[in-house]
């Protein structure tokens, strides 16, 4: 069973982004994977001093999710658009890791309260992902007035969202089972 945690790219502490990652971990678990929310404020990642490999003594709540990353098949990022871009805390808590998410696909599901989607969040991801060597699969879910979209519970429950994100789901799922299939045949994964 493929590995795939949801990583919740802000730490505000009303984000809204939590429901679209809570919802993104159930439709993993519905089709099969295991998952977790990693969530970068829960144990907070600090400031960048020096990259965790770098490192003899690595802050524990960087070396907490350094090892779920490393533990991970594939990733799911929910990322808020903060001033057309992507969390500074966000850029932060990637820019502690490297080898834990290499050659590892990646779905990214932004999410704004404008009616943008969070697109320019999702380009900008995307670059920040695939320049750390991962694979960004092509399909994404632009989810736009969130607000909107949160039942009584404050759950993304809305049909139309939960099949697109789906779509993302399904598609991080696929590239996970062909990497696992080339590593099968030879794994010349770069060391960690
Ligand atoms: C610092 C900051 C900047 C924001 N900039 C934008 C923006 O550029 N475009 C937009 O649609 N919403 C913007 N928003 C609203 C967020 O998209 C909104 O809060 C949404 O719920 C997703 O973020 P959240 O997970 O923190 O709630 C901003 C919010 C914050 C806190």
């Amino acid at each position: 069973m493929p590995f795939v945690p949801v990583l919740l790219g802000t730490t505000r502490e009303a984000n809204k982004s939590a429901a679209v990652a809570r919802a993104a971990h159930k439709l993993l678990q519905d089709l099969g994977a295991d998952s977790q929310v990693l969530d970068i404020g829960d144990p907070l990642i600090p400031p960048l001093v020096e990259r965790r490999r770098m490192l003899d003594q690595v802050d524990p709540a960087v070396e907490a999710h350094g090892q779920a990353l490393d533990r991970a098949d594939a990733l799911v990022v929910v990322v808020p658009e903060y001033n057309w871009g992507i969390p500074g805390v966000l850029k932060n808590a990637l820019d502690h890791f490297l080898p834990e998410l290499k050659r590892k696909p990646v779905g990214v599901i932004p999410v704004s309260a404008g009616g943008g989607g969070g697109r320019c969040a999702l380009v900008q991801t995307r670059t920040v992902l695939s320049a750390m060597g991962m694979v960004v699969v092509p399909e994404t879910c632009l989810i736009a007035q969130v607000h909107r979209l949160l039942d009584d519970a404050g759950e993304i429950g809305e049909p139309d969202t939960l099949k697109h994100m789906g779509r993302v789901v399904e598609q991080v799922l696929w590239w996970e089972h062909a990497a696992r299939l080339k590593r099968a045949v030879s794994d010349d994964t770069p060391s960690r």
